[in-house]
């Protein structure tokens, strides 16, 4: 046993340093060409995004057999299941950011990568036009900043249309204003800077002082799995670090939790629902369910809450930091396409695609992840695994298409038919989408997680509690893409285990 340890440590040392140097040493890629070796023509693909379902699409696409061109105002692959860990430092924000470029160097043939926003697609004329500005991402859309735009024209043959989603606001008043959201990097550092900024600014108020208590609440809007992730992780920073630097801090500072519906975390099975709640009653989170946010202003969240006799009565919530954590609604972008095509009037909701992610009513344009409506939920497993199909699937249609240029060049009758059989095999081999759910995680606090995994079609486990805790840890760090990555968040997790989170505000 002791030698298997032994040989098991080095084989994963070997394995280490073998992807380090492959991540920071890209070899030769194959440029990109008008035509291939065989003299059919090289389809142009332009990839729009660059999250989960963009990003896994690029990962696994044989980019030799196409003219692969990645768009995205942001340009780096965010990590999203470990974003609530960045306002309190669990994990720095650099830390589960992988940068476009380096992907693309990593894959078989050339990938240019355009830091742009698409601002419109011509489905007719197959072009996207791009836009680069410079960006902020404070309030969901792709960039606010208007000044010096520089824009150019693509032509595709196929597009993948993976841009996300951007954050439900509902059309509530006040949002826009004066919360935060939890969607990009940008959005975490936000969050710490206005929490510390509210922490050190009621430091000058007396302590009976209702401007010092308002300061000291944090409101969370949103009892989904983003809003708890964040709820808990504050808690566990007052409770396990702030206190040591301002002491008393975790018996004056307070986090709330409000969601419209009887419960948080609807997705997850009953006893995690129960559980959940248990660990925010001990960690003292103050969870307000059934209470409906109507209106926020600079210093209050107006709501309205349903009482156990069915009345409603109106309450304030006054806010030292407010997060806004309501949900997903569609980018302009993808409204504007929906707009163009007639078989995507209907798409409120998000892109209507078939079984191989093709968009409804378009041959040319492929659409993944959460600017998608289908039966799956809008998650980071969703969009990973549709990216990889989708890849897959192209992968293939690129031998059909050398296939069928061979086929039409073939004098002999006899080779047409054996091509022709061949290629009857390879339109066989194109199969369609199907999820496979592998369940859900997510952190509730006092290192504690909830995971309502699925083996099989028939078994859905529920866990809770600390060993779920260091699944989760084990789970995210293997979803993790990059080494470089892998390292940087377990590394802060050490950093933190022995010195705390710090306090600086960034
Ligand atoms: P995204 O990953 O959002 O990527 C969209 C990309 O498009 C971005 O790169 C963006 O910059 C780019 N883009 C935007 N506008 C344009 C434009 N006009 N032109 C070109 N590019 C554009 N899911 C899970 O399964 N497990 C989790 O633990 C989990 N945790 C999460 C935690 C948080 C805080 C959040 C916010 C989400 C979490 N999710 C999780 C959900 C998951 O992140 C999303 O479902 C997933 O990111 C969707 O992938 P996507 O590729 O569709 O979109
Ligand atoms: P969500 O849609 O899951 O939750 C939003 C919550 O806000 C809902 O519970 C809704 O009832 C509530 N809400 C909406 N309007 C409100 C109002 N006016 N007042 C009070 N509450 C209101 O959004 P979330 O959490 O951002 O997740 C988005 C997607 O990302 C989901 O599919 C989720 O599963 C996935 N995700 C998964 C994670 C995980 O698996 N650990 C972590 C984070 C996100």
């Amino acid at each position: 046993t002791f030698y298997g340890l032994i040989a098991a440590a080095l084989a994963e040392t070997a394995y280490l340093t073998y992807s380090v140097y492959k991540e920071t040493n890209p070899g030769l890629q194959k440029p990109q060409s008008l035509l291939k070796e065989n003299g059919n023509k090289k389809k142009n693909i332009v990839i729009l995004g660059s999250g989960w379902g963009a990003i896994s699409f690029l990962h696994k696409l044989d980019t030799t057999q196409y003219n692969v061109t990645i768009v995205s105002p942001r340009n780096y692959f965010l990590f999203t299941p470990l974003l609530p860990s960045v306002p309190t430092s669990t994990v720095g924000s650099n830390s589960i950011c992988d940068p476009v470029r380096t992907i693309a160097r990593q894959t078989p043939g050339e990938v240019i990568y355009y830091e742009a926003a698409a601002t419109d697609v011509d489905p007719v004329n197959q072009t996207v036009k791009i836009v680069h500005k410079n960006m902020n991402f404070a309030h969901g859309e792709a960039f606010v900043n208007k000044d010096d735009p520089i824009e150019k024209t693509l032509n595709y043959d196929y597009l993948i249309y993976a841009v996300g989603a951007k954050v439900n606001t509902f059309g509530i008043p006040g949002i826009p204003e004066y919360a935060s959201f939890l969607k990009e990097a940008q959005d975490a550092t936000a969050v710490r800077q206005k929490l510390f900024n509210a922490i050190e600014a009621s430091r000058l108020l007396p302590e009976d002082s209702e401007d010092r208590k308002r300061l000291l609440t944090f409101v969370v809007c949103g009892g989904g799995p983003t809003g708890v992730e964040l709820a808990a992780e504050v808690k566990d920073y007052i409770d396990q670090d702030l206190l040591k630097f301002i002491p008393g801090i975790d018996k004056e500072m307070k986090v709330v939790l409000v969601e419209a519906l009887p419960n948080i975390l609807n997705m997850f099975h009953p006893k995690l629902i129960e559980y959940t709640k248990e660990v925010f009653k001990t960690q003292h989170v103050d969870l307000r369910t059934n209470t409906m946010v109507k209106k926020v202003d600079a210093k209050n969240v107006y709501a309205s809450a349903k009482k156990p006799d069915g009345t409603t009565e109106e309450v304030v919530i006054p806010y030292g930091t407010l997060v806004w954590a309501g949900g997903n609604a569609q980018r302009e972008l993808t409204r504007s396409l929906a707009d163009k095509i007639t078989e995507q009037k209907t798409a409120r909701r998000g892109l209507l695609v078939d079984e191989y992610m093709k968009l409804d009513g378009d041959d040319h344009i492929y659409a993944l992840g959460d600017c998608t409506f289908t039966a799956n939920a809008p998650t980071a497993q969703v969009a990973h695994q549709q990216g990889e199909f989708l890849a897959d699937h192209f992968n293939k249609l690129a031998k059909i298409d050398d296939l069928q240029y061979v086929i039409s060049l073939e004098k002999d009758q006899a080779s047409k038919e054996k091509h022709l059989k061949r290629l009857e095999r390879y339109k066989n081999s194109l199969k369609p989408f199907s999820y496979r759910h592998q369940g859900a995680l997510a952190y509730v606090g006092s290192e504690r997680a909830v995971a309502d995994l699925t083996w099989g079609s028939w078994s859905t486990v529920a866990l809770g509690g600390s060993l779920t805790f260091f699944f989760w840890r084990t789970a995210y760090v293997s979803m993790i893409l990059g080494v470089r990555s892998k390292l940087l968040v377990i590394s802060d997790w050490i950093k933190v285990s022995l010195f705390g989170r710090d306090c600086s505000k960034d």
